[in-house]
């Protein structure tokens, strides 16, 4: 019995010493250590064997079990080790490599200064309106005080559809849509596209974008406007900026005027930008005529009221210093990038 166990031992050490796989190691535990495995079936026999020899022969299946198990475990470790290596050999990865960039993309300078202007005048407590594209003749001209002859009307300007309807020309039509629907106060912006039959070039396109404000209430005068314009080119410009008021002519404001601020690009010394003068042209504006008012169901003698506009390419090139405003439509990934 002694020499069965003694066989049993070497065997299984020597198998275990030739293993490979972790898996094989499970084949072999069950069969020298499982239920009925080799080693279980000897001491099985036991029952047979004299009481001096039982407890010699007891001491020794123990031992041989637990210097299997032993070997197995130490058998185990090691495989677990070596298939370690091997995987991190095989999935070597150079962290010395330069890595890929991904491009993010940015805002569009146009929308840049869309909401950068429109953050302003929410802050001053102004809401944001739209209207139509496609526009009547009521609400493009007749109810904006242009008269039938008025140059403005020329076909050369205009986008006709028909007789009827137009593309609008600026955003002011807006404004009368919102008069006829709210009672004063009204202070409210309005964004969007306008159309103009121009040729293209470095500053003219018949696509652009104009913002337009509107403010009736109660004793509004002429110096509300020039305040709230006049904060409202510092916010966007800097606090270094300085602004004048020249008179103007608008059919739809009386009095009216265009505002210019000091040149960004040179402080107001004058330069190439600014053509010497020292000063950039960005907006018109003026005291909504008592007529625009009335015709939009608002007492003149009651509320009086001011309006602006401008063109945001324009804007948007004196800000980023931009001399062509083709730039903004062209998609070209090294103008945009910039901003
Ligand atoms: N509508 C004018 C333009 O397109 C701008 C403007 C708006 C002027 C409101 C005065 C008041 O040039």
């Amino acid at each position: 019995m002694k020499e069965k166990l003694q066989n049993i031992r070497n065997q299984a050490i020597s198998l275990l010493n030739d293993v490979k796989e972790l898996k094989a190691l499970d084949e072999i535990r069950v069969e020298y250590l499982g239920k009925k495995g080799q080693l279980t079936q000897v001491l099985r026999g036991m029952k047979d064997l004299s009481p001096e020899e039982r407890p010699i022969i007891g001491q020794l299946a123990n031992e041989i079990r637990d210097e299997i198990e032993q070997k197995l475990e130490e058998v185990k470790n090691l495989l677990i080790l070596k298939e370690q290596e091997k995987k991190l050999k095989e999935e070597v990865i150079d962290v010395t490599m330069p890595g890929r960039k991904r491009k993010t993309g940015g805002r569009h300078p146009m929308n840049l200064v869309l909401n950068e202007i429109v953050e302003i005048f929410l802050g001053m407590g102004y809401k944001i309106a739209e209207g139509p594209e496609i526009e009547t003749d009521y609400y493009n001209f007749e109810a904006l005080n242009i008269p039938k002859d008025h140059p403005a009307r020329d076909e050369q300007d205009t986008f006709y559809i028909n007789q009827e309807f137009m593309l609008r020309t600026a955003t002011s039509p807006i404004q009368v849509r919102v008069m006829e629907k709210q009672k004063p106060p009204v202070r409210i912006i309005c964004p969007g596209k306008v159309y103009r039959s121009d040729a293209v070039d470095a500053t003219h396109s018949p696509v652009f974008h104009q913002i337009e404000g509107l403010v009736v209430d109660k004793n509004i005068t002429f110096a509300d406007l020039k305040g709230v314009l006049e904060v409202f080119a510092k916010e966007l410009f800097g606090e270094k900026v300085n602004v004048r008021f020249r008179p103007h002519f608008f059919p739809f404001t009386e009095p009216s005027a265009e505002m210019d601020v000091s040149c960004v690009v040179c402080g107001g010394k004058g330069c190439n930008v600014c053509k010497g003068s020292g000063w950039t042209e960005i907006l018109g504006c003026g005291m909504v005529h008592p007529n625009v008012l009335r015709m939009a169901g608002i007492d003149p003698e009651e509320y009086t009221g001011f309006a602006f506009g401008m063109g945001l390419e324009r804007l948007a090139m004196s800000k980023y210093g931009i001399k062509d405003l083709r730039l903004f439509v062209e998609n070209d990934i090294r103008f945009l990038k910039q901003f």
